[in-house]
């Protein structure tokens, strides 16, 4: 079949796709609905939860799902990537600060290390410490990241790094990818899959209310935006260098740019965050997805996803003739 790959075979799944591992958003219900239609499933483990952990565990008898953290929050909290690892998870999925400090108790383990990366320099550090991933996120995506480089750039970059250097990595694309033209441009551009996640945030089995959904599919990719005042608002202690994507509204008018104003008026604006969240209020309540929001107009299904991806990345991929490749793809850059 025209899309399996060397990816496909390593996690054992039909398609080269890959559910990001979103914060609660990607709970077992996503994680084995994307399992289900032939993709792999990765868990949001995101800032870290034991107790949300193993109540996912629950629903993963067969150990196919993988588990996905913010790592420089994880860190803070012995023993949870080793109750993780215990679980055999079908692979750790660490985005954000270093993963030196944890690749080896992933590593002798024997289960698979996906580092997601956001600069050439992380992805040199993410093979060093033993990746067999490397997922190159773009800051078109949803959610945290650096926001610096554009996915249509980051990925064949990086994409000659490894076939230079360590060409038994592979490698993910992720930002703005959510149908089958985007799957079709990451393996175009050189990697082995697509990691997903505003698509499937918007998905029937996502674990995010309706409201925020519907709220979301009114937006175009213009209405969203890298910011930081959330992380301040909601005490997230995010490293300086990152940034979140999500969509604007009257809450990123108010303080983006102004977040020492807001640090200085926190428990109030705090207050008034919560009771947005609870009451579905997305005027100030935070929405998180990336500009691909603007190709989504309705909720799916999971399978219904992937079987569109699949079937328009097959059909593109299947017009391109070899003939018609446009660059000599084996003499990448000489680099230092
Ligand atoms: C709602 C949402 C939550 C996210 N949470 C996390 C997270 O907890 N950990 C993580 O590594 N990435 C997280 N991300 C980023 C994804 O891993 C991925 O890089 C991004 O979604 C890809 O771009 P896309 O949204 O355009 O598909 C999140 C993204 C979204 C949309």
């Amino acid at each position: 079949m025209l899309l399996r790959n060397r990816l496909t075979e390593k996690f054992g799944i039909d398609y080269p796709i890959v559910l990001a591992p979103m914060d609660y958003v990607s709970d077992w219900r996503l994680a084995n609905a994307v399992a289900d239609a032939g993709g792999l499933g990765i868990l949001g483990g995101g800032y870290g939860d034991s107790i949300w952990l193993k109540e996912q565990f629950a629903h993963d008898p067969n150990e196919r799902l993988g588990v996905g953290f913010i790592t420089w929050s994880m860190a803070q909290q012995p023993g949870l990537l080793d109750m993780v690892i215990a679980h055999r998870p079908s692979n750790v999925f660490l985005s954000f600060s270093d993963p030196a400090p944890h690749a080896p108790a992933v590593l002798d383990a024997g289960i698979p290390l996906i580092c997601q990366v956001h600069n050439i320099e992380q992805a040199r550090r993410a093979i060093h410490v033993g990746a067999s991933v490397i997922c190159a996120q773009g800051g078109e995506g949803g959610g945290h990241g650096m926001g610096v480089r554009s996915t249509f750039t980051l990925v064949p970059e990086i994409a000659d790094l490894l076939r230079t250097t360590a060409p038994e990595v592979m490698l993910l694309a992720a930002g703005g990818i959510g149908d089958g033209r985007g799957l079709a441009a990451s393996l175009a551009l050189g990697a082995d899959g697509a990691v997903v996640g505003t698509r499937f945030a918007t998905a029937a089995e996502a674990a995010l209310r309706d409201s925020a959904q519907q709220r979301a599919l009114e937006a175009s990719g213009d209405h969203t935006i890298r910011q930081q005042a959330f992380d301040v608002v909601r005490r997230k202690a995010w490293p300086s260098q990152y940034t979140g994507r999500v969509l604007r509204n009257a809450f990123i008018d108010r303080w983006h740019g102004n977040e020492s104003d807001l640090s200085m008026d926190l428990d109030e604006q705090r207050r008034a965050f919560e009771e947005a969240v609870e009451g579905e209020d997305y005027g100030l309540a935070n929405v998180i997805v990336g500009e691909v929001i603007g190709l989504i107009d309705s909720v799916n299904t999971a399978a219904s996803i992937i079987a569109e991806m699949v079937g328009t990345a097959s059909s593109i991929l299947g017009r391109i003739s070899p003939n018609a490749v446009l660059i000599d793809a084996t003499t990448p850059k000489a680099r230092s």
